[in-house]
């Protein structure tokens, strides 16, 4: 799960699926990180642990970092909350079979293709819940897949 910054959308998105994962028994392993490298080492933004709370889930563990080379050998499917973090994933990929294993996470829900999530980082709390949904729901859809 990578979008820019590492502390709002993909840490949530990391544990609605961590949850949803763990509830079905399925073994996949789950990480997140930013394209950006500012909020390395910091824990998700308040709103996003507050709003993952709400939900049952405990993501104020979880540890920003910054996407490397590395998950394209690490990882077989990344997922980019946005088309600006799918371009910038994209540009470091080595060859065409990291760039088989992008895409934007929204593709899953066939009527949002091509669609951001939407970056709360500027607004209140209500635009977290909302994006919390979003996620679920695309969660939920790419499960139905795997
Ligand atoms: P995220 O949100 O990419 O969903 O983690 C952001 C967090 C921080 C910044 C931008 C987006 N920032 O500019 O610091």
């Amino acid at each position: 799960m990578v979008c820019l910054g590492n502390i709002c959308r993909s840490p949530m998105a990391e544990g609605i699926l961590r949850k949803k994962v763990e509830d079905r028994n399925l073994q996949i392993q789950i990480d997140s990180a930013g394209t950006g490298d500012w909020h390395a080492g910091e824990h998700p933004d308040p709103r996003a642990i507050a709003t993952a709370k709400k939900f049952q889930i405990n993501i104020s563990n979880q540890v920003a970092r910054q996407f490397t080379v590395n998950d394209f050998d690490n990882f077989d499917r990344i997922f980019a909350m946005d088309q600006s973090n799918l371009e910038n994933i994209l540009s470091i990929a080595r060859n065409e079979n990291d760039k088989s294993k992008v895409g934007l996470l929204l593709d899953f829900l066939p009527h949002l293709k091509n669609k951001n999530v939407p970056d709360p980082w500027f607004g209140g709390d209500e635009g977290f819940i909302d994006v919390f949904h979003l996620l679920e729901e695309a969660m939920d859809s790419y499960l139905k897949k795997v």
